[in-house]
């Protein structure tokens, strides 16, 4: 076993603005990645965290709030030595983009703060609100000049999913927040980033010589991407009725799993040149007809069912979701991505809730290999290679090939290849949001997305967002709760002579 490398460089002194601190991200995910950071040592000397409310409420009442967030989410036994040291360093201060006043005293006050702290006026802005409340806050926080870097201080402003809400919103949204700050300020979440194993796509593409050579159309027969969950839409049915399955998930999650698998190899390991490979590939995706777009896309709402032990109601049933609802839970598309390596290789992407399995991984298919030599044998069929990089629920790579099933006769059987982090690295488990706030605070934003490959993702889903629409409840397929999705989807890949792999 391993122990992973230590991350030494402590960032700059900084304050931590956190709005939406009431909130369930920053209970659930935030505080505890913060947390983590103060265990390891990787927060700031000089270090606040000023959280913002809209109605006033005591600095004590909030860190009693986050302290109980903290003891439910955390991800490693909470010393509560440590965790009261920090939580002692949030400070609550009022702020409503409703009423511009109440940010210039946020300014005066955040000042003060800086001074006390002596965080040397270096500021993370952390918008973990609805999206809503993105362009309203920016906007005071422009206004107000607290984005402005001066005096040789940082501002970064980051901003949680989903960017908008389509090609036109996303590109709106964009433009609103670069009137006031520079790209390089900006730093989009995808927490997907944050998974080491999805980090560790560019590390097995490119710091190995044996992947990059068959990494094509040559060798790939097709990539099946799959992000299943077991847990249907519980009490986020407001959000999700008017969000679905696709945009919660492909233009982001789903996609930055597509770009890393398929990005060309940046010249250098540093955000502009990664950044711009995968905006690239994305770009590449082909655009569909909305015929086509019908045709390569299958989605489905899910029906009650059990899941394991637990029963699971109709999704039209679901607190605050229509009773007629046409929100689709599960989404399946074939994409193809135009340029020269990936030509004729389908990217075949599925993810819905209430399956059978929580499941996260790309599925990396090669060609078959010629079965001439073994025609004369009792070996009736060889199994394809699989590459599987497995996100969740255990974080690894499998490789499948055939081999001799031991005997005195031939026969083949496919067999599999595994590596699992945990056997190797001997790591805490995290929140996932740890390497990207310190990221944020050293300033680098290579797990980052830019204004360009957002749009280019939209752009890519689009075509599928305006299909549906026009073709309304036609075309939307049940599927029961608890397996694996509707019998449509199955469709999509048998089509091509091809299967998902299985679910459970
Ligand atoms: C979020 C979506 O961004 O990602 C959720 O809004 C989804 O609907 C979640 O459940 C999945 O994340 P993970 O890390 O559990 O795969």
């Amino acid at each position: 076993m391993t122990d992973p490398a230590p991350r030494q460089k402590k960032p700059d002194a900084c304050s931590f603005v956190l709005f939406g601190v009431t909130g369930d991200l920053a209970h659930r995910l935030v505080i505890p990645a913060l947390y983590n950071l103060a265990a390891t040592d990787l927060l700031p000397d000089n270090f606040c965290v000023v959280g913002v409310v809209r109605n006033p409420m005591s600095n004590d009442d909030l860190r009693d709030s986050l302290m109980k967030g903290l003891r439910q989410f955390a991800t490693r036994k909470v010393d509560d030595a440590l965790a009261t040291r920090m939580l002692e360093c949030v400070t609550c201060v009022v702020a409503d983009p409703g009423q511009p006043a109440s940010f210039d005293q946020f300014r005066e006050q955040l000042e003060k703060l800086e001074a006390e702290r002596r965080t040397s006026g270096n500021r993370l802005f952390y918008l973990a609100v609805p999206p809503s409340a993105f362009a309203p806050i920016s906007r005071e926080l422009g206004r107000t000049g607290m984005l402005k870097e001066n005096s040789g201080a940082w501002r970064r402003l980051v901003i949680e999913k989903p960017f908008g809400t389509d090609l036109a919103s996303a590109r709106a949204l964009n433009a609103e927040l670069l009137k006031i700050a520079e790209e390089q300020q900006l730093y989009r979440i995808d927490h997907y980033l944050g998974k080491e194993t999805v980090q560790n796509i560019l590390v097995l593409r490119f710091a190995n010589g044996m992947f990059e050579p068959i990494w094509n159309r040559n060798h790939i027969d097709h990539v099946q991407i799959t992000v299943a969950e077991k847990l249907g839409v519980g009490h986020r049915g407001s959000f999700y009725d008017v969000t679905g399955a696709l945009r919660d998930m492909v233009p982001n999650h789903l996609f930055q799993l597509l770009s890393l698998v398929a990005m060309e190899p940046p010249a250098r390991f540093e955000a502009n040149a990664v950044r711009s490979e995968k905006a690239e590939v994305l770009a590449a995706i082909q655009t569909q007809s909305e015929t086509d777009a019908l045709k390569d896309s299958v989605r489905g709402q899910y029906l009650g069912g059990r899941i394991g032990d637990d029963e699971i109601g109709d999704y039209r049933k679901t607190e605050d979701v229509r009773p007629d609802s046409i929100t689709e839970t599960y989404a399946a598309l074939k994409l193809t991505i135009d340029n020269w390596r990936w030509a004729g290789v389908p990217f075949y992407l599925r993810t819905g809730k209430a399956l059978g399995a929580k499941r996260t991984e790309v599925a990396i298919k090669f060609k078959r290999a010629p079965f001439a030599m073994f025609r004369d044998t009792p070996v009736d069929r060889l199994s394809q290679n699989y590459l599987v990089i497995s996100i969740e629920p255990t974080q690894g790579i499998t490789l499948q090939f055939n081999t001799k099933v031991p005997g005195p006769t031939i026969s083949i059987d496919g067999v599999e290849m595994k590596f699992r982090y945990k056997d190797y690295f001997n790591a805490e488990p995290s929140t996932g949001y740890e390497t990207l706030i310190y990221d944020c605070m050293i300033g680098d934003n290579i797990l980052f997305q830019r204004a360009d490959s957002v749009e280019a993702g939209w752009q890519a889903v689009q075509p599928f967002l305006d299909a549906w629409k026009k073709a309304g409840a036609s075309g939307l397929e049940s599927y029961q709760a608890g397996g694996h999705g509707p019998t449509e989807a199955d469709t999509l890949l048998t089509r091509d002579g091809r299967n998902w792999r299985k679910l459970t």
